[in-house]
């Protein structure tokens, strides 16, 4: 087993294979896995099923301080809790998606959630920490952090496969530009900042991706 501690921030849009990449590289890491969106997911589910006013900004941030949040973070096992119930699949319901920018907006939420996510992070010893703004504000000091990207064109793609090919294209584009303008609105992640390793994913395939990963922690982690 590798003991030596290792935390990786990894940051993107969405569509650019962000979750799927990390998981895979912490497990070839021996690494833990924190999805950070699941945590704005799973507050935005719990908001909606308390009859919390998501406009209500004071509310909102009132809901995310008393939140019972567990998280797993065994990268061959995901599981979201809040307030004690499974909230696993059901923050991947479009319902959630469609409402979680007013979390994500929400500075005082987003600075509890950051809070709760750098415990996380400080508890693992060895960890893959993804989402929007853990290279910048979360793990600014991880000793590998990376921007996955992808071309708008590649993103779609791989949307409208997720989705089942069911939606119009037009619809596609408008639904993920429209998200992605809402969240870049409180944490820049189309480009990379100082330090930060841009890993473009529009021309490779999974594994290319899940190997260009792991090139840049070699490259940036002299532990990994
Ligand atoms: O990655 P995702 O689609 O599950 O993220 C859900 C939402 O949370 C999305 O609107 C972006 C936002 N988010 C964020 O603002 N900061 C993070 N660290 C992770 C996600």
């Amino acid at each position: 087993m590798t003991l030596e501690k290792l935390v990786v921030a990894v940051d993107g849009p969405s569509g650019s294979g962000k979750s799927s990449v990390s998981k895979e590289a912490a497990r070839r890491l021996g690494a833990r896995y924190l999805d950070t969106g699941a945590m704005y997911r799973a507050v935005t589910w719990h908001c909606l099923d308390a009859g919390t006013d998501l406009h209500d900004a004071g509310a909102v941030a009132a809901a995310v301080r008393v939140a019972d949040l567990f998280i797993s973070t065994d990268p061959d096992h995901e599981e979201v809790r809040i307030h004690g119930t499974d909230v696993t699949a059901a923050i991947r319901e479009p319902f959630v998606s469609e409402a979680v920018s007013a979390v994500a907006t929400n500075l005082e939420a987003r600075a509890e959630l950051a809070r709760r996510q750098r415990e996380i992070i400080d508890a693992a010893g060895r960890i893959v920490a993804e989402g929007r703004d853990i290279t910048t504000v979360v793990a600014p000091d991880a000793h590998a952090r990376i921007l996955l990207t992808a071309s708008e064109e590649a993103r779609l793609r791989r949307r409208g496969l997720q989705l089942g090919g069911t939606q119009s294209a037009a619809d596609l584009q408008r639904q993920v530009v429209a998200r992605d303008a809402k969240d870049a609105t409180v944490s820049s992640f189309h480009e990379a900042s100082d330090g930060v390793a841009t890993v473009d994913s529009s021309d490779l395939d999974f594994e290319q991706t899940v190997q260009a990963v792991l090139a840049a922690v070699a490259a940036q982690a002299v532990s990994a």
